[in-house]
């Protein structure tokens, strides 16, 4: 085996799921953050993790709300992984910007994008630092899945984007 870094490790894991993390704006309005560093932690009762970078804006917003929903975004949701995960809903409007269908989410009023594989609804219960970033553990509150949809993942790490598995 040969040594690599870390930030290159996700090329070895590929294909790596990817998220869209949906948060509430002051004003009401979904925020949309892509992100990859996610995991399940716990079945029962549910929880979910994942790591956000200490420059989001998403961080905040969980700061003060402390509710979102973790949406698998379709294959069609290609290029909004891009477009949400290079600039910052502190000064864009995403949904906007990306030009997206959003979908009510039941028990939330945080919407979600238009085609998602699976929704989790769900609350922060604790944070940890973890230097460049704060991993957030959440408490699910509830599970939406559509079996129709083909879920977009990283290849060779996050270079590209495409389903898992041709059909
Ligand atoms: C493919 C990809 C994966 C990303 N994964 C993460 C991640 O796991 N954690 C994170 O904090 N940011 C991740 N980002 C960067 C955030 O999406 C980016 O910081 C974004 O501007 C945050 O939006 P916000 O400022 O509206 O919260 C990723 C970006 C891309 C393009």
């Amino acid at each position: 085996m040969k040594q690599i870094t870390i930030a290159g490790a996700p090329a070895f894991t590929s294909p790596n799921s990817m998220t869209l993390i949906c948060t509430e704006k002051p004003d009401g309005s979904t925020n949309l953050a892509t992100v990859a560093f996610w995991a399940f932690a716990s079945t029962d009762p549910g929880k979910i993790m994942f790591s956000l970078n200490k420059g989001a804006y998403s961080l905040e917003l969980l700061a003060e709300k402390k509710e979102l929903v973790l949406a698998i975004p379709g294959v069609e949701l290609t290029g909004t992984l891009i477009g949400c995960g290079t600039c910052s809903g502190r000064d864009t409007d995403k949904i906007a910007q990306v030009g997206l269908d959003m979908q009510d989410v039941e028990g939330t009023a945080i919407k979600a994008p238009v085609p998602c594989k699976l929704l989790i609804h769900a609350t922060v219960c604790d944070t940890m630092d973890a230097d460049d970033h704060v991993v957030h553990l959440c408490d699910v509150k509830g599970v939406y899945g559509d079996e129709d949809v083909d879920a977009v993942f990283g290849w060779n790490g996050y270079a590209e984007f495409a389903a898992a598995q041709q059909k």
